[in-house]
């Protein structure tokens, strides 16, 4: 039977941590895959989350299953973090999913069960794993303009005039914050008119979120989303704890349905559970234990948000070290580095700029220009600006 596949394409970006775990050179640099690390190179587990381990590993009894919808002091958790003081908290729905792109999936699949014919658009360029996983579904992707190479920011006019086109079979994919790629989030004042579009309209907002706390902190980085269901009947949400609770490996993420009425919501989220019987059952427990754990004690809550401010300042003295750097050297054409918010950027660099930095300088860095500046170590960054400057003249 499966002799007549043919070879599976590589992912762009898990590809490459198997090429650089092969790569033999002392001074390689990983500025690949999302994963945040500290001044040592290593991705430690956080304390909140080590404390958290503890008290569950004393506490647990047993490990029957959880659930359909995985934790639901999780699933509320999440609500809160993203949701609260808004008018949407208390018509939203949340399940327990393993991680934003399992949420990501889910919510692609309930857009196909009510509407087949759906649309989604997409950031151009975006998350790289969004087509796949909307095509996946069985849903049409298309792009909506987004950022303008010239600036490196978003060209919110061109952004506003797509998405005016957009009406009530299709759905528009935001960032959250933080958006990957590029780095380049929109505005305040975009968010606002993407609400009175999509009112005015009729599309279904869809807010990717992955990386609350690492653009300008976590109450500032879901203020629009929070604007946005303020103001709206119906949005969807993926969300992840990768990033912000240091969880990767353990596959955090949820899904999350604003309704105008909590009945749908939670209609919506029966659906989604049905789905996710016939897909995976339930999600694992581990992670979601564990944030739950954290979130609902105030002293490991405060642990948590404390070092979730320290990685952040952390990623913004690189950001600024590195733009210092890349000037020092004789360029400001790097500049926008230091604006970008979260853990990439996108650099502008082509794809054959991008391989000159693996083969002459062993750094890894997303085909598409993207390079994570939270894998960067302090005494990595001269080189780096070096090795941008060299592949760029
Ligand atoms: C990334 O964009 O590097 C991360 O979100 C990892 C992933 O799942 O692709």
């Amino acid at each position: 039977m499966f002799k007549q596949l043919t070879q599976a394409q590589l992912d762009p970006i898990l590809s490459l941590s198997i090429a650089y775990r092969e790569d033999r050179r002392a001074d390689k640099m990983d500025l690949g895959i999302g994963v945040y690390r500290n001044s040592q190179g290593e991705t430690p587990i956080m304390q909140a989350v080590q404390q958290a381990q503890q008290y569950l590993l004393a506490t647990q009894t047993t490990k029957a299953y959880v659930g359909l919808a995985g934790n639901e002091v999780f699933n509320q958790s999440m609500m809160n973090l993203l949701l609260s003081g808004t008018s949407a908290h208390s018509r939203a729905a949340a399940v327990q999913t393993p991680g934003a792109s399992g949420a990501l999936r889910m919510l692609a699949d309930l857009m196909c069960l009510a509407q087949p014919d759906t649309t989604v658009w997409l950031t151009n360029p975006s998350y790289v794993n969004h087509k796949p996983v909307m095509e996946a579904a069985g849903l049409t992707v298309k792009y909506y303009p987004y950022f303008d190479y010239a600036t490196k920011q978003v060209n919110s006019d061109a952004m506003l005039a797509e998405l005016a086109k957009a009406g009530p079979k299709d759905v528009v994919l935001l960032h959250g914050c933080c958006h990957n790629p590029t780095g380049a989030d929109i505005s305040f004042a975009d968010w606002q008119a993407v609400t009175a579009l999509a009112n005015k309209n009729g599309f279904l907002p869809f807010v990717d979120i992955a990386y609350q706390g690492f653009g300008d902190g976590l109450e500032q980085d879901a203020a629009g989303l929070k604007y946005m269901a303020d103001n709206i009947e119906e949005m969807i949400v993926a969300t992840s704890c990768s990033k912000n609770f240091g969880l990767y490996r353990e596959r955090t993420g949820a899904a999350i349905v604003i309704s105008d009425s909590l009945q749908e919501a939670q209609k919506a989220k029966g659906r989604i559970l049905q789905l996710a019987r016939s897909t995976y059952t339930m999600p694992p427990d581990h992670g979601a234990a564990v944030v739950a754990t954290i979130l609902t004690d105030d002293d490991l809550t405060a642990v948590w948000k404390q070092e979730l401010v320290e990685m952040h300042g952390r990623l913004l003295s690189l950001r600024a070290g590195l733009t210092k750097a890349i000037r020092a050297q004789g360029s400001d054409s790097f500049d926008f580095i230091e604006k970008h918010k979260g853990m990439f950027s996108v650099t502008g660099l082509s794809p054959e700029q991008i391989e000159r930095l693996r083969k002459e300088f062993a750094i890894y860095a997303v085909g598409d220009g993207r390079v994570n500046i939270a894998g960067l170590q302090e005494q990595q960054i001269d080189y780096l600006a070096n090795a941008l400057l060299t592949v760029s003249q």
